[in-house]
């Protein structure tokens, strides 16, 4: 199917909802503002007037997909427009997969698409635009991380886990985001957290435990293991993502880093190390003068339970929620914490899917029923085009 057909019948999706079950809250205003037509495709001749012929100025930064840049529509409204790269390996699939997964879900801490623009070989993907850009901006600049004080960032830390909850358990599709991490937490005018770049998500079925796949996607440092070594992906491994998360925006520091006061430079041994010590509150950022100290403490304990090496020790969405929404929450003892996925990719074939609970039933590969997807006929390849960091996957679907 050609690339526009398919474009329409994901946002025809959307129109078809409405027709059916009418739109959901301030769906109907969104609409309106959208005029009559409610198009969500942009002309590229209007996407180069609103950003200035995409020029260095308007340049909000520039991810593994391609650049972002910053535009003003002709009604005034302020938008973020992400340009697919020509060189970009992610390309045409996670184009396709944002727009597949934006159109159908919506929640106040997930990121807004307004729409897309397919040109020939041009495409693009239109967000709502974000005054704060990202947390990575705050969190790891020593002169703006102060100004993100405790009580912002236990906020911040709350947003994300609504967002990540309404992801797997609440829309009206279940997803696995796969690539939770500082620079793809969008922060609003209020410093509130939208989750941003679904083009690495993956739909599941409710009574699905877990994806086999050897399509590894994600960024390194905030990977689960099981995922990262195995193939093993369930929403667990978002929940592995979301715990490194939490690690660094209690403390600032960023999972690796060879200044942190600990040789492995890696930020979950240095946690876990605090936290058997009995000085977890040593995590916590420097820049910070006052914190909440118990909520502090909780934030850490929560984010190593999030990286437990045994998925079945980490706690899901709904648990984590819970936990940050209770005032006298009794959390389990973590153990130590598993170890982050390395850098690379695998470039396999298919994925299947599972119901089973324990993960070692396909942590072997070869004995996954992946057609001819063995591991001695996968490739394992390094890969430095998304931010030196991270890990990227292959042209094909997943
Ligand atoms: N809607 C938006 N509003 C404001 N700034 C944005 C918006 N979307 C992205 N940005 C800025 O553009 C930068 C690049 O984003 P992008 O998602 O392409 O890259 P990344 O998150 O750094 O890497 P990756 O490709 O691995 O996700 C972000 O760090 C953010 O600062
Ligand atoms: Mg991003």
């Amino acid at each position: 199917m050609g690339l526009g057909r398919r474009l329409c019948c994901c946002l025809q999706t959307k129109r078809l909802k409405w027709k059916q079950n009418g739109p959901r809250d301030g769906e109907e205003e969104e609409e309106k503002g959208h005029g009559e037509s409610w198009d969500l495709i942009f002309e590229l001749e209007t996407l180069e007037v609103a950003t200035d012929n995409f020029s260095e100025e308007n340049l909000l930064g520039h991810g593994g997909f391609g650049p972002v840049y910053k535009g003003r529509l002709a009604n005034g409204q302020e938008i973020a427009v992400k340009k697919l790269s020509v060189t970009s390996r992610q390309g045409f699939n996670e184009f396709m997969n944002e727009v597949k997964f934006l159109v159908r879900v919506q929640h106040r801490n997930l990121v807004t698409l307004l729409g897309c623009c397919a040109h020939g070989g041009d495409k693009a993907l239109v967000y709502d635009y974000l005054p704060n850009k990202s947390l990575d901006k705050f969190l790891f600049d020593k002169m703006k991380s102060s100004s993100l004080d405790w009580s912002k960032r236990y906020d911040i830390i709350f947003g994300v886990a609504r967002g990540l909850l309404y992801l797997h358990e609440e829309s009206p599709l279940r997803i696995i985001h796969r690539d939770i991490k500082a620079s793809n937490i969008l922060l609003d005018n209020q410093l509130n957290p939208k989750i941003s770049d679904f083009g690495l998500a993956r739909l599941f079925a409710a009574e699905d435990t877990h994806v086999s796949t050897f399509k590894i996607a994600g960024t390194h440092g905030y990977m689960a293991p099981e995922y990262a070594l195995h193939g093993y992906l369930s929403v667990k491994s978002d929940v592995f993502s979301y715990g490194v998360l939490v690690l660094e925006i209690a403390s600032g520091w960023k999972n690796h880093d060879r200044r942190l006061p600990d040789e492995s430079g890696d930020l979950l041994s240095y946690a876990w190390k605090l936290f058997r010590g009995g000085n977890v509150l040593d995590l916590v950022d420097k820049s910070l003068d006052t914190y909440d100290e118990g909520q502090a403490a909780l934030c850490i304990q929560l984010g190593l339970l999030c990286c437990q090496a045994n998925i079945t020790d980490r706690p899901d969405m709904s648990t984590v929620n819970l936990i940050l929404s209770s005032d006298s929450f009794i959390l389990p003892k973590p153990s130590k914490p598993g170890l982050q996925g390395r850098r690379g990719y695998w470039s396999g074939t298919r994925s299947t899917l599972g119901s089973g609970t324990n993960p070692s039933s396909s942590l072997n590969p070869s004995s996954t029923s992946t057609g001819n997807s063995k591991m001695s006929n996968s490739t394992f390849m390094e890969d430095e085009s998304r931010n030196s960091l991270s890990v990227s996957f292959t042209e094909e679907g997943r």
